[in-house]
């Protein structure tokens, strides 16, 4: 089994490497500079130089604010390199597995969502994974699409880090206390992962879309008061910084939605894959951060 990965300098890709790395799979993860996946020349070297028979694609455009005063960039990231990807899997006979997102979703359900539920993006980098997952159901049969929750690692700039040196700062760190989601470690992004290739390594063609968030979801406030307690233990920081906000469930011009929380339920029956407590690898994560 020959496994592509996309995006492997990522938080999710680099996390997936460390996993196969302890497993018999082949796999390659050329940089951005071998693979800029909206470049089709490169594709086709790479797909003809390897010739994978299944490619993870952890590479995406994720900033939903940008994405609004540049939709062609992120269209043509997560839509149209998407779609020559999904064909070039399709001709290759190969399976493509593709990372998207709970930003399909509008966030006006109070439960968590399911895969049978209507997707409504809200805005530009929403709606850019719905039509990238649109094509490749159009092009590739052959493939997962697995929709993560908020995805946590303790790589350069991604939220932890943010919101540690938030809390370090002495002004108020504004938080949303009404959007909940489900925190997700990298690392258990990268078990799930594997655990799917292991399956389709046996045979599996239970081919669609799937959830995947950490056990339990939470609000934006919750999250950043677990995670003050566990910054707590190693450096000085005041519970009293946190300024609990609540975000317009009103204001159309949202371009996040409020409710981010996915259920795994559908991944749990079909691979037997159950969901971990993000707690547990958050504790782990930021002990690391400072011992
Ligand atoms: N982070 C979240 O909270 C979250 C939530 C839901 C879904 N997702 C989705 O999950 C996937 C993985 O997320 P992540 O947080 O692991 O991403 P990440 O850490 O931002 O990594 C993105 C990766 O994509 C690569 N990349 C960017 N443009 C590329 C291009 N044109 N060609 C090839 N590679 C390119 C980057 O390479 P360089 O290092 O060279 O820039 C990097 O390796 C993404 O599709 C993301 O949209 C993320």
């Amino acid at each position: 089994m020959k496994i592509l990965i996309i995006g492997g300098s990522g938080q999710t890709g680099s996390r997936l490497q460390q996993h196969l790395d302890g497993t018999s799979f082949d796999y390659y993860a050329p940089s951005r500079e071998v693979l800029d996946i909206t470049d089709s020349r490169q594709m086709l070297e790479v797909f003809d130089g390897y010739a994978p028979n299944i490619v993870i694609n952890c590479a995406g455009y994720r900033d939903a604010e940008l994405a609004e005063t540049e939709p062609s960039r992120c269209f043509a990231l997560n839509r149209d390199a998407v779609a020559e990807l999904a064909s070039l899997c399709n001709g290759r006979g190969a399976t493509l597995l593709q990372i998207s997102s709970y930003m399909v979703f509008d966030g006006h359900k109070s439960d968590a969502y399911t895969e049978k539920d209507t997707v409504n993006p809200l805005g530009v980098l929403g709606g850019s994974y719905w039509q990238g997952e649109q094509q490749i159901r159009e092009r590739c049969p052959q493939h997962i699409i697995l929709r993560v929750g908020w995805m946590i690692s303790e790589r350069k700039f991604e939220l932890l880090r943010n919101i540690i040196a938030e809390l370090k700062n002495p002004a108020p760190f504004d938080v949303i206390g009404n959007r909940y989601g489900n925190p997700t470690l990298a690392d258990d992004g990268a078990r799930v992962i594997v655990a799917i290739i292991r399956q389709i390594d046996c045979g599996a063609t239970v081919w669609g879309t799937y959830h995947y968030g950490g056990v339990k979801p939470v609000s934006e406030s919750e999250l950043a008061e677990t995670i003050l307690h566990e910054v707590a233990e190693y450096d000085e920081v005041a519970t009293e910084q946190l300024n609990v906000l609540a975000a317009d469930a009103d204001d159309e011009s949202r371009k996040f939605p409020l409710n981010c929380k996915l259920d795994s339920t559908r991944l749990l029956h079909t691979f037997g894959i159950h969901a971990n407590d993000w707690t547990v690898g958050l504790a782990r994560l930021i002990k690391g951060f400072y011992v």
